[in-house]
């Protein structure tokens, strides 16, 4: 079994689709065993998005992700990163499969919803930086 680190956007909190977002990952067979509610600082913003940061968007996607609250969760399940990848589906919600989190709620490529880690070895590093050990409960 495997952890991946996710994120509720604020597109996701403004339109009140947690719970939404949480069935569809819930029903993939993903266990929701880290989750809290918070405002993520302009510093922490641009530390988790570090590797964009040469990137054009990467002053939007700051913006938008301190825009509002966001959920950060710990998924835990069977091949959990790339299985939650295939949940979310593709970056722009105009090339995402019928069913994924993307296609079913998403706005744009920038207002896509949902982060999800890329790797086991990233999901820990990103995990580390939003939960401590006792407050993930497998
Ligand atoms: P994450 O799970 O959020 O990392 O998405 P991803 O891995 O599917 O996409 P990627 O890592 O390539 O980009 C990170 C995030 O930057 C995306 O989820 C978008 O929110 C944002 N992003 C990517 N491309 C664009 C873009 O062209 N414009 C804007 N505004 N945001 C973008
Ligand atoms: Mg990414």
């Amino acid at each position: 079994t495997e952890r991946t680190f996710s994120i509720l956007k604020p597109d996701a909190t403004r339109r009140n689709l947690t719970g939404a977002v949480n069935a569809v990952i819930e029903k993939a067979g993903l266990r929701i065993v880290g989750q809290r509610r918070i405002q993520m600082s302009r510093q922490q913003a641009e530390k988790f998005y570090e590797i964009h940061k040469e990137r054009p968007f990467f002053g939007e996607l700051v913006e938008f992700m301190t825009s509002g609250p966001v959920v950060v969760q710990v998924l835990e399940g069977e091949n959990a990163v790339a299985k939650y990848r295939e949940v979310m589906g593709a970056t722009n919600p105009a090339q995402a499969a019928e069913g994924t989190i993307r296609k079913l709620f998403a706005e744009s490529v920038g207002e896509n919803t949902v982060h999800g880690s890329d790797s086991a070895e990233n999901a820990k590093i990103e995990i580390a930086q939003f939960f401590q050990d006792a407050d993930i409960v497998g």
